[in-house]
């Protein structure tokens, strides 16, 4: 598989990338900063024929296309493309004390993010004979179990969780499955540290749902990374 994955530097990406390179795979690993990515640097040293590392920054959407057209011009297809980046910021933030550079900035990464890495590299992942498309949601873009706070997130990851529908609908007859998947309570930066999911771990499931490809998708796209649906 040719697996393109977005916040590759650490955390959840990190753990994927790692993954999908132990399992034979080309990783197409997208970050901010290459150079400052040192645990990436270091696996070019023992994968240099199956690790790419590109330059984006997900809320920039000239920064995504310039890297599309990079990527084109250096691989055939993506066979799944794993739009994991994400920020939570102010999450304590309730509607009296609301920063709107928070709202605005999770809005261009957690969702614009994903709508823009889609647009830009459609016609690579319609070369695949099998593509999927992984939206990195949680379980915060459910409607019916979200609390009075953390604003900018929630409501950056129902939209994802809605984009993601619409889109499924949209490529239906192109063959891509797409779904959103709550990855887990991981245990990394935006993470606690009593959470009880690592990012290997979860690494491991999402990898399994990647290579299963599920066959029979659900009809509403929302996930755990099981594969089971999670409430609306
Ligand atoms: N941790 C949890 O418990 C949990 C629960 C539910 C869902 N999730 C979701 O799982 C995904 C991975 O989370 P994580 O826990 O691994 O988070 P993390 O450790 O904080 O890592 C987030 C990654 O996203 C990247 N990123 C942020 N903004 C970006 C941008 N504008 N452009 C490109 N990359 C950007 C970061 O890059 P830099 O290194 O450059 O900052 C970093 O590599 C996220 O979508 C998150 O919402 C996490």
């Amino acid at each position: 598989m040719i697996v393109l994955i977005t916040g590759a530097a650490r955390g959840l990406g990190r753990a994927l990338t790692e993954r999908c390179l132990q399992q034979g795979d080309t990783v197409l690993a997208c970050v901010r900063a290459p150079s400052a990515a040192r645990n990436l640097q270091d696996l070019l040293q023992t994968h240099p024929d199956r690790l790419y590392i590109y330059s984006i920054d997900v809320g920039d959407d000239a920064s995504v296309a310039n890297a599309a057209s990079l990527i084109a011009t250096q691989v055939p297809k993506i066979d799944c493309l794993v739009n994991n980046a994400g920020i939570l910021k102010g999450a304590s933030e309730r509607i009296h004390n609301l920063d709107m550079r928070n709202i605005r900035e999770s809005l261009e990464t957690n969702t614009m993010g994903p709508i823009s890495m889609v647009a830009y590299l459609l016609p690579l992942i319609l070369r695949s004979e099998r593509p999927m498309i992984l939206n990195i949601s949680s379980e915060a873009g459910s409607i019916s179990t979200v609390g009075n706070h953390s604003y900018g997130y929630h409501i950056s990851k129902c939209a994802l969780n809605m984009f993601s529908q619409i889109l499924a609908n949209d490529l239906k007859d192109h063959g891509v499955a797409v779904l959103a998947v709550h990855p887990g309570r991981m245990r990394t930066d935006m993470g606690l540290p009593d959470f009880p999911d690592s990012p290997e771990d979860v690494a491991q499931d999402l990898y399994e749902m990647m290579q299963a490809r599920m066959d029979t998708l659900p009809q509403i796209r929302f996930v755990d990374r099981f594969g089971t649906p999670m409430p609306l």
